[in-house]
């Protein structure tokens, strides 16, 4: 089904985003600072909603700013919900916000047990990748309620094997394992070994898609855009990463946490999110403009040639 583009509510989700990413930060400064631990119940903090400020010099005063950023995205993601209940035609886009619902009550949760469990049984680790999958649920509704998505566009057959559809999200997978790879060595359960190994392969795994998108859609703006972007953000990723590296081993026996260190590693584990969110945006566009096999085997059986 057809939508109407309502402008309000592409740029309220573009809101919701930008919020996103603020909240990326403020959890990335509660782990670079060490500050998981610094409030230790949960929900509330300091036996309180509204703690006095008194309380929460330090690191106390970061974990409960990213509590607070974190349950107002709640509400923010519940008005979202309810503007493409009201708005948007499409069912399976109303679906996809109450997903979002769900996923953010669910993250708060996970939250809430990574400190009451004392950060064991991985919790970190999912906290940290449930966060990015948040993320790039989010930056997909901002892209779905975009104009571009919602206009008329036209359609390129791509008869090649394997087809970019499968090269793409293979390609979205493979970062979202190195996302994970980081996020366990981040959290010292594992070395970081298989991230730097991981590191190659993604960026195998992005020349390889982005070349593969550039042979069969040479004419293609938007398709030439997020090749521009996976391009980039890799590579800057890739420098943030040697760069987080460097940090840590150089400042291993500094009094800790070092600035240097926090600066590098926060922003690697934002621009992380930026990249495995241009992974996802890239599999739309791509199922936004190529016709799927079975769609061109319809098409063909039914006499048409897809727009
Ligand atoms: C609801 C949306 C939330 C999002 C999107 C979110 C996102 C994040 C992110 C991105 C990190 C950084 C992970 C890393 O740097 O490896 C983080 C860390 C953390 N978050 Fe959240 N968070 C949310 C809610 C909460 C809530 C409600 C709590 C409640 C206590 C919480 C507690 C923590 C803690 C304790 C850490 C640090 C974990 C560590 O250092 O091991 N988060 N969060
Ligand atoms: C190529 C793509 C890369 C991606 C997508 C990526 C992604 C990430 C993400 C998302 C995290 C944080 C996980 C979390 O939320 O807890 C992380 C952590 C880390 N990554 Fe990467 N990374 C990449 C490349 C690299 C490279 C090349 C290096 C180093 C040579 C590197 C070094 C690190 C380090 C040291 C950390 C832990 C930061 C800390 O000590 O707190 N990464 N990576």
């Amino acid at each position: 089904m057809m939508a109407t583009y309502h402008s309000g509510v592409h740029k309220y989700a573009l809101f919701v985003v930008a919020w996103a990413v603020m909240l990326l930060t403020a959890g990335a400064l509660v782990t670079s600072n060490d500050a998981a631990l610094a409030v230790s119940d949960w929900p509330t903090s300091f036996g309180s909603f509204f703690p006095p400020l008194r309380l929460l010099h330090g690191g106390a005063g970061i974990e409960h700013s990213h509590r607070v950023i974190a349950a107002s995205l709640g509400v923010w993601i519940i008005l979202l919900a309810f503007l493409l209940w009201r708005y948007d035609e499409r069912p399976w886009i109303k679906k996809v916000g109450y997903v979002a619902v769900g996923g953010v009550i669910f993250q708060g949760v996970l939250g809430g047990q990574t400190v009451l469990q004392l950060l064991h049984y991985w919790l970190p680790v999912m906290h940290a990748c449930t966060a990015e999958i948040m993320f790039a649920i989010l930056v997909s509704i901002a892209f779905f309620t975009s104009h571009w998505y919602i206009r008329d566009l036209p359609r390129y057959p791509d008869s090649h094997s394997p087809s970019i559809h499968s090269i793409v999200t293979f390609n979205a997978f493979l970062i979202f394992l190195q996302v994970l790879a980081g996020a366990g060595f981040r959290h010292h359960y594992i070395s970081y070994v298989p991230h730097l190994f991981g590191s190659g392969i993604v960026l195998a795994s992005v020349i390889w898609t982005a070349g593969t998108l550039r042979r069969r859609f040479p004419e293609v703006k938007a398709i030439a855009r997020v090749r521009l972007f996976l391009h980039s953000l890799v590579g800057i990723q890739i420098l943030l990463g040697l760069g987080s590296l460097w940090s840590r081993f150089t400042t291993a026996n500094a009094p800790q946490p070092m600035p240097v260190m926090i600066a590098f590693t926060v922003v690697h584990t934002v621009v992380g999110a930026f990249l495995f969110a241009t992974s996802i945006v890239t599999i739309l566009v791509c199922y936004r403009l190529v016709p799927r096999k079975t769609e061109l085997i319809f098409a063909t059986t039914k006499g048409e040639v897809p727009a």
